[in-house]
C-alpha cells in the first residue's frame, strides 16, 4: 500500500533550513514544495538555488495554500509562537524550531491552537531523535554509571555578526534561548524530572541580552546540573554525566556525527561506545510524519518543551535579581 506523502512549506530562508532540507529530500513520507519570504525576489532565487517548486513572497500566502500540510517554522524565536499559531489556525501541523516559545503563555496557546486545530505541533530539538542520544539515555536509566548525581554541559561559540538575530532582544535573542537551551533540555531529559531550583549569572550586550550565560539546576533526589552558554567563545560543546560508579562524556551531544559517539567510563575501564548511523536533523522530520501518519505521539511533547521554557525563564529571572528561584511544582 503507497502511504501518504506529506507535503511541507518552509517558513522563511533562514540559514537553518539548509540542515532540514536534505532529510526531507531522503525520507520517501516527506516532499519540500514551497518557500516564502518576506520579499517575493528572496523566495524565488531561494527556490531556484535549493531546487523547491514554490515560492511565496509572503508568509501568509504559504499558509494559504491548500496543498500545504507541514509547515517549517524557522523563524527568528520572537516570531514563533505568532507564526505557528497562525500556521496551525490555517490546518498545518508544524515542526517549530527551538526554542519554541519564549514564555510559558505562549506555549500555552501555541498548545491550545494546536488542539483546537487538531494538528501536530512540535519543537525542532533534532538531537533528541539521535541514536547517540537515545543510547546514552537508556544507559543511564539502566543503572550503567549508578545512581545519577550530576550533569554538566555547554554550548559557546564566537558570534560572527553583529546583526545576527541571536543578539537582537527584539526577537528574543541571548545565548541562553539560543544555545544554553540544549544542556538545560539535556540535563532534563537524562534527570527525567524538572529542577526544583535554579540559579544563574549573566553577561548582557548593550541591547540587553546575554552574550554568556552560567547556571545551575537542582533536581529532586540530590540531582544537579551545571550548564554555561555563550557567544563570545570559541565552538565547544559537551556534556558530562556523573553518576555514583561511573560516568559518560559526549564531546558531539547536540550535533552528533551520523555516526554517534561517546565515552563510557566505569572504575578504571574507558570504553567508546559507538551508535548507529542516522543523518542529524533525519529523525525530527520522520518523527512529526510518524505523529500525522500514524497518530503516534511526537517524541518531544509540548509539556516536555513547556518545561524547558519554564526553566530558561527562572534561571534569566535568577540572573537579573542576582537569586536563587525556586520552580512551581508541576
Ligand atoms: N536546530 C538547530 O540546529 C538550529 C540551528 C540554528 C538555528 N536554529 C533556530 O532556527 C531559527 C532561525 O535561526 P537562523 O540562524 O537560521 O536565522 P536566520 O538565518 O537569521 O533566518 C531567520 C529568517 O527569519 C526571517 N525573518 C522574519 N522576520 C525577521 C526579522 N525581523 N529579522 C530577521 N529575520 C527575519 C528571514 O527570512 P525571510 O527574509 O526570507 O522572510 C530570515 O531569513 C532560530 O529560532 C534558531 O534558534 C536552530
Amino acid at each position: 500500500m503507497s502511504e501518504r506523502v506529506l507535503r511541507w512549506g518552509l517558513l522563511s530562508t533562514a540559514h537553518i533550513n539548509r540542515s532540514v532540507i536534505p532529510p526531507l529530500r531522503q525520507s520517501s513520507r516527506n516532499e519540500l514544495v514551497a518557500v516564502a519570504s518576506r520579499e517575493k525576489d528572496r523566495a524565488r532565487s531561494y527556490a531556484q538555488k535549493w531546487e523547491i517548486p514554490h515560492s511565496y513572497g509572503s508568509y501568509e500566502e504559504l499558509l494559504a495554500d491548500p496543498t500545504i500540510d507541514v509547515i517549517y517554522n524557522s523563524l527568528p524565536n520572537g516570531l514563533h509562537s505568532e507564526w505557528t499559531i497562525k500556521a496551525l489556525q490555517a490546518g498545518k501541523h508544524v515542526l517549530c524550531e527551538k526554542p519554541i516559545a519564549v514564555t510559558t503563555a505562549q506555549v500555552d496557546a501555541m498548545a491550545a491552537a494546536a488542539q483546537k486545530a487538531g494538528k501536530y505541533l512540535t519543537e525542532a530539538f533534532m538531537y533528541r531523535h539521535h541514536p547517540q542520544t537515545l543510547k546514552v539515555k537508556q544507559l543511564v536509566k539502566d543503572g550503567s554509571i549508578g545512581k545519577l548525581r550530576l550533569v554538566r554541559g555547554s554550548f559557546t561559540f564566537q558570534i560572527a555578526k553583529e546583526e545576527d538575530i541571536r543578539l537582537s532582544s527584539a526577537l528574543d535573542g541571548g545565548s541562553i534561548w539560543d544555545v544554553g537551551c540544549y544542556p538545560i533540555s539535556y540535563a532534563r531529559f537524562i534527570a527525567g524530572a524538572e529542577p526544583e531550583e535554579v540559579f544563574g549569572w549573566q553577561v548582557t550586550s548593550q541591547s540587553g541580552v546575554d552574550e554568556t550565560f552560567t547556571g545551575q539546576m537542582r533536581f529532586p533526589g540530590g540531582v544537579y546540573a551545571q550548564f554555561d552558554s555563550g557567544f563570545r567563545s570559541p565552538f565547544r560543546t559537551y556534556i558530562e554525566i556523573v553518576g555514583s560508579e561511573g560516568m559518560i562524556i559526549i564531546l558531539k551531544p547536540f550535533k552528533p556525527d551520523d555516526q554517534g559517539s561517546f565515552l563510557l567510563n566505569r572504575g578504571d575501564t574507558v570504553e567508546t561506545i559507538t551508535t548507529e548511523s542516522q543523518m542529524l536533523y533525519l529523525g525530527e522530520v520522520e518523527d512529526i510524519a510518524d505523529a500525522i501518519l500514524s497518530g503516534k505521539a511526537p517524541r518531544i511533547s509540548l509539556s516536555d518543551s513547556r518545561a524547558n521554557v519554564t526553566t530558561i525563564v527562572a534561571l534569566l529571572q535568577s540572573a537579573r535579581e542576582g537569586k536563587p528561584v525556586v520552580l512551581p511544582k508541576l
